[in-house]
């Protein structure tokens, strides 16, 4: 099949590559022609685990093709939209980009296209872009079907999610359309038609807001149980266990720490706050969701001032992990450049290490004139008073305790509970976790 994908961030790139590999011609278009050209040069904007393997192969085996050109991307009659839906100041998703797309589709699609959005976008909008290319181009014979199709990977796991989803929504409200996202799907696996749920449009572009704010209502709650943990000196490890082992529950999304980030779940919460809204809704759950949430920074900093006192200006902290999440070396919105934006003011100095994030966090943190940035995490350490751990990066959880030994004060502040408390106790080195 001939599929055309719009937009190459981390949706439409992982969609495109992975549609190449399935055996499709692929274009992918983007407006930004710097983009264009280092990707035709194979530089991918994104580090996303096995993403750039498989966007060589296919480019070199001329499935991938990338394009400013929507002249060239509307020869193909299965078009998905992948641009981005940030948030406005006032919490909706500004759908600017999107209608850039649109207005640039309505000289060269053709009749019978399927448009898929597979961006987050706010209900109503597939119905929206439905209504704008009945009033731009009025030709019934044009026969223009509309899906929504939403995304669930995540950053750092972003290929492997796409290719083994554990479901894949299609909203569409024709049988035609239907069928040939059947198709697409089914060619990246055979078994992929079972794991189709069709829907509605409206159900299909709520179901994505729906899923998102499930999993960081799960993160709050657990933020929460961890603060009432550290009061009674339960361990959040164990809890995790007995929350995990109920199949009602899940095991997933358990895990306490300084709070979600990244560029969906604080976006996408806005986005519904702001729907409930209009529709005169009280968003109750979400926002004590979101509060929690932007409240988590404070309680680890309070851990850390509540050990040093006054002496907390005096200290030369080490501070590992600044991307939002391991395995990607994204940082927006990441809690832990939010934490070294707090804690900046108050120290003496910070030397940080991230295994793939430290450029984009020296250019965001270039205002700040305590901080040093460190290609080696041990080398951060050298003359550290303490450790703190801000994002899970796996490398942190195996760390040799000989070179934390070295720490001055002998303390770790651990805000992702990587680290074994009971080994580094034993060893002398005081551990401070997030409930445990
Ligand atoms: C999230 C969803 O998980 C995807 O299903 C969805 O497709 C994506 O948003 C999107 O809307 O595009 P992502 O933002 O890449 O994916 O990352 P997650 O793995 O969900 O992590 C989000 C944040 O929650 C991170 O800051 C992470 O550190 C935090 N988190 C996650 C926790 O604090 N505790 C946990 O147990 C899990």
């Amino acid at each position: 099949m001939n599929i055309t994908i719009i937009g190459t961030g981390y949706v439409g790139l992982v969609a495109g590559a992975c549609f190449a590999k399935a055996g499709h011609n692929v274009i992918s278009i983007d407006k930004n022609p710097e983009i264009i050209t280092h990707l035709n040069n194979l530089k991918l904007p994104i580090f996303e685990p096995n993403l750039q393997k498989l966007v060589n192969k296919s480019f070199k085996e001329n499935r991938l093709k990338f394009s400013n050109s929507y002249k060239e991307g509307c020869k193909n009659k299965i078009i998905f939209i992948c641009v981005d839906t940030p948030s406005k100041e006032n919490g909706k998703a500004d759908l600017t980009n999107l209608k850039k797309v649109l207005n640039s589709l309505i000289k060269y699609i053709k009749p019978g296209t399927i448009l898929i959005t597979k961006s987050t976008v706010p209900v109503g909008t597939n119905n929206f872009i439905k209504e704008f290319f009945k009033k731009k181009i009025s030709n019934p014979a044009m026969n223009l079907k509309f899906c929504s199709n939403p995304e669930f990977l995540r950053e750092g796991s972003a290929v492997k999610d796409f290719l083994k989803p554990e479901r894949i929504i299609i909203g569409c409200d024709s049988p035609a359309g239907r069928n040939i996202m059947k198709k697409i799907y089914s060619s990246l696996d055979k078994n992929f038609s079972k794991k189709i749920i069709y829907m509605s449009i409206t159900s299909a572009e709520l179901s994505k807001y729906a899923a998102n704010a499930f999993l960081a209502t799960k993160i709050s709650f657990v933020n929460e149980i961890a603060k009432i943990s550290d009061s009674v000196g339960a361990n959040m490890h164990e809890i995790k266990m007995t929350l995990g082992s109920d199949s009602r529950i899940g095991n997933q999304f358990l895990d306490a720490g300084l709070g979600f980030g990244g560029s969906c779940f604080p976006k996408d919460l806005k986005a519904l706050i702001s729907l409930e809204k209009k529709f005169k809704l009280e968003p109750s759950i979400i926002n004590s969701v979101f509060e929690l949430n932007n409240s988590q920074i404070n309680y680890f900093y309070a851990k850390i001032k509540k050990f040093y006192g006054q002496s907390l200006k005096n200290k030369n902290i080490c501070l590992w992990g600044l991307s939002f999440k391991p395995n990607t070396d994204d940082i927006r919105e990441s809690m832990a450049i939010q934490l070294v934006k707090k804690l900046s003011p108050k120290v003496k100095n910070i030397r940080l290490h991230d295994p793939v994030a430290n450029n984009k966090a020296e250019t965001e943190l270039c205002l700040l004139n305590n901080l040093e940035f460190f290609d080696d995490m041990y080398s951060a350490l050298d003359n550290a008073d303490c450790l703190i751990i801000a994002t899970e990066w796996e490398i942190f959880s195996t760390a040799k305790i000989n070179k934390l030994y070295g720490l001055k004060d002998r303390i770790i502040f651990d805000a992702r509970n990587v680290l074994d408390a009971k080994q580094l106790e034993k060893y002398n080195i005081i551990y401070k976790g997030i409930g445990c």
